[in-house]
């Protein structure tokens, strides 16, 4: 192919393309709360499953937050509007109703990864028999990381000691706590090998519903039952799924799921995290408790023993970030206007469009797809895969397309139903096609930034 700086090579079909886009934008049932967010008009943000967008209301509950904070000062904890003292109770029917639980199965709290450090200490407890924590090798650093220390905590093999450069490549032991972590098949978790990994000495196993590289999304429910077929817990990590795909928590029988509430959910930069744990498991003690895991009234009679809340409310730890917990009080009345299922069907053709685009770029070009076709096998998000791939996303960046790099080859695609159009779906993948047509990737360095 003749790369010729500045082409825009087929651009009869992309006008086409572009035109039936903006039909189905004007079609589109959601378009309108596109309005309600922060986008910033000459951009296309497609980052929106790592830092999604500030909308009005967000924004709002932060700022009313502050002012009850200037006017009242500690009477905020009683005389806000909510209080502050059970704002995350009182958000629990909201999202509850994202990912198909119980309200007082779920809760806002913490962040991703210390909610796991949650989960873990009170259901990981290697018995004789059941020693194996199990996970997949696809999941988040962060995940495996806290996977291995709690292995570590119960005598196993310590993956964080220098020198051992993963848990994956140390034996495995019959006798000791162990982490037993299911190979990737070319980028995506192959589901019959991790079915055949969850044997009956898997204490524990934990895997994201959402892949937070390939978009892969895990088939829940099937996996639940094999688990509890062969006597182990199982938990899912929802960061990349919550607020883009709809899920059966209760009725799938999970044990325990944790995530974030600042990718889809936009609720800003470090938001306060979410729990969920299966009504059936509400008598356990957390394995780590605090305070704000207190029975909400008797918490202030500061007696010295843990007096835990009747449901998930127990596995709290301390005083809720208050400025990090306000925007998802906004950010859940978009959501709950909106309606989970009507995001999913946008976001799957939205995902579907990208797809089929980027497919139809000539194959020397270089770009595949490494998130599954199947719509009940792909959550929100595309990963296209590029040998430049890092060189590729910062071409994009620099026209005011956002996307993220994930090393070693992808970049990142996620179209947010409330906030991305099917025109930006056209105009991006007509700039990658021009990107490598001109090499105009060829400008940038391959090195990645600290951030993607
Ligand atoms: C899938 C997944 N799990 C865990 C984490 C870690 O989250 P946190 O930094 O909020 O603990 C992330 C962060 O992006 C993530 O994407």
């Amino acid at each position: 192919m003749t790369r010729v700086a500045g082409a825009d090579v087929r651009s009869g079909f992309w006008e086409e393309q572009l035109a039936h886009a903006k039909r189905c934008d004007a079609d589109d049932e959601l378009r309108a709360f596109r309005d309600r967010f922060y986008v910033a008009p000459e951009r296309i943000y497609l980052d929106g499953n790592s830092l999604g967008l500030l909308s009005h209301e967000a924004e709002a509950a932060v700022l009313r937050v502050l002012g009850e904070w200037r006017e009242q000062g500690i009477d905020g904890w009683s005389g806000g509007a909510p209080p502050w003292y059970d704002l995350a109770e009182r958000l629990a029917p909201g999202i509850a109703g994202l990912v198909g639980a119980r309200e007082h199965e779920v809760i806002a709290t913490g962040s991703t990864t210390v909610n796991l450090h949650q989960l873990l200490a009170t259901f990981y407890r290697p018995q004789t028999a059941r020693q194996v924590l199990l996970v997949d090798a696809q999941n988040f650093p962060s995940d495996l990381y806290a996977a291995q220390s709690h292995v570590a905590l119960h005598g196993g093999a310590g993956a964080l000691h220098p020198g051992s450069a993963s848990q994956a490549q140390a034996p495995e032991s019959a006798t000791a706590p162990t982490l037993r972590v299911v190979p990737g098949r070319d980028g995506l978790v192959g589901v019959a090998d991790l079915m055949q990994a969850l044997g009956d000495d898997v204490a524990v196993a934990f895997f994201s519903s959402v892949q937070y590289r390939s978009g892969q999304l895990m088939p829940i429910r099937e996996i639940v039952e094999r688990a509890h077929r062969v006597g182990a817990i199982v938990g899912f990590d929802l960061s990349h799924g919550i607020g883009a795909v709809p899920h059966q928590l209760h009725d799938d029988g999970v044990d325990f799921a944790f995530w974030c509430h600042y990718k889809y959910l936009g609720s800003g930069p470090g938001a306060v995290g979410g729990l969920f744990v299966h009504e059936r498991h509400h008598e356990r003690w957390p394995g780590l408790a605090g305070w704000w895991g207190s029975h909400k009234e008797r918490q202030f009679d500061m007696a010295p023993t843990f007096d835990p809340a009747s449901g998930v409310g127990r596995f709290q730890i301390g005083t809720p970030h208050l400025l990090s917990l306000a925007p998802l009080e906004g950010s859940l009345k978009i959501f709950a206007e909106a309606g989970i299922g009507r995001i999913r069907d946008k976001s799957l053709a939205l995902t579907e469009l990208l797809m089929t685009l980027v497919d139809g770029l000539d194959r020397s070009l270089g770009f595949s797809i490494e998130t599954p076709r199947n719509p009940g096998a792909r959550g929100g998000h595309v990963a296209v895969r590029h040998m430049e791939a890092a060189r590729v996303a910062k071409a994009l960046k620099a026209r005011g397309i956002i996307p993220d790099f994930r090393p070693p080859d992808v970049v990142r695609l996620a179209p947010v139903a409330l906030y991305t159009r099917f025109e930006d779906v056209v105009t991006t993948v007509r700039a990658l096609e021009q990107i490598v047509t001109t090499r105009e990737h060829e400008r940038f360095d391959e090195g990645r930034a600290v951030i993607a």
